[in-house]
């Protein structure tokens, strides 16, 4: 049987991408961001994942105003990269796993989470940017990714608990697909930040925290966090943070946390991450 055997949280700071391509990791501004990493990407060497259900936003590089899929799952082969901004980052193309996410899409869609079925896609920042941070820069992705694509651009989004919701019928999924293989399922986005207004700039490193420690345990507090507290508190691109709500509903009752990491000033946001492992 596939099983969920972790799960990753991570800020997608595009400028990151830049850091990485351009061989700045070791920059004094940069360092101690990647440095926060370095257990992960050992871990994950370990850890050897056959697929990442990668949950991220696309921000107006695949969709754009003409079709805003709520939740969407990518069932396609293979994924070029693709941005704003800097434009397309020469990373590696990121290999789908049809079969589970098929599979995922199928028990999805009669568990009454109505997807977004998505062959071909082009994949931004949101997706890459987590695959460098927690991989660095191989030849080949070393894991089959199946994209979650989920609108937090545009209003209106999902709530927390919707995500959450999501993320349990999400393992039911996994669990009933025959093939023995190892899953992770990673929430990226967040933390606070606003990009935007008389506000951009702003950062919560206590909501931050707050939000972080209410990943792990046994409470599900979090999923009932209304969108206008994220928006308050953590500015208007705070509301990324839903996404890790999936990640989180998706390990279970219960979490440990295996590593985390919080670091001010990253680009205009509070860059968070977090390893957790379901407490069986
Ligand atoms: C930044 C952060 C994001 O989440 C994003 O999608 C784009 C830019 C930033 O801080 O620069
Ligand atoms: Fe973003």
């Amino acid at each position: 049987m596939a099983r969920i055997t972790a799960g990753v949280g991570s800020s997608h700071v595009p400028l990151l991408g830049v850091a990485a391509d351009q061989g700045k990791t070791q920059d004094a501004y940069f360092k101690p961001i990647f440095d926060g990493y370095e257990w992960t990407k050992q871990w994950e060497r370990e850890q050897k994942p056959d697929v990442i259900i990668l949950v991220y936003n696309d921000h107006a590089s695949a969709f754009d105003m003409k079709i805003v899929p709520t939740f969407a799952i990518g069932t396609g082969e293979r994924y070029k990269p693709a941005d704003e901004g800097w434009g397309p980052r020469q990373v590696p193309d990121v290999e789908g796993h049809p079969d589970l996410a098929w599979h995922i899409a199928q028990s999805l869609i009669l568990d009454e989470f109505d997807m977004t079925i998505i062959n071909e896609m082009d994949v931004d920042h949101g997706l890459t940017v987590p695959l460098t941070m927690m991989f660095g820069a191989p030849e080949a992705w070393p894991a089959k990714i199946i994209p979650l694509a989920v609108n937090v651009v545009t209003y209106p989004v999902p709530s927390g608990n919707r995500c959450w919701a999501l993320g349990e019928a999400i393992a039911r999924a996994v669990a009933s697909f025959p093939e023995d293989l190892n899953v992770q399922i990673w929430g990226t986005g967040g933390m606070s930040h606003q990009l935007q207004g008389p506000r951009a700039g702003l950062i919560n490193p206590e909501w931050d925290n707050m939000f972080l420690d209410g990943l792990v345990g046994t409470s599900d507090a979090l999923r009932r966090i209304p969108h206008v507290e994220y928006i308050r508190e953590t500015g208007s691109e705070g509301i990324e943070m839903v996404m890790w709500l999936i990640m989180r509903g998706a390990l279970g009752h219960e979490t440990r946390s295996i590593h985390r990491h919080y670091h001010v000033p990253c680009s205009n946001t509070a860059i968070g991450h977090i390893v957790l492992e379901p407490v069986a």
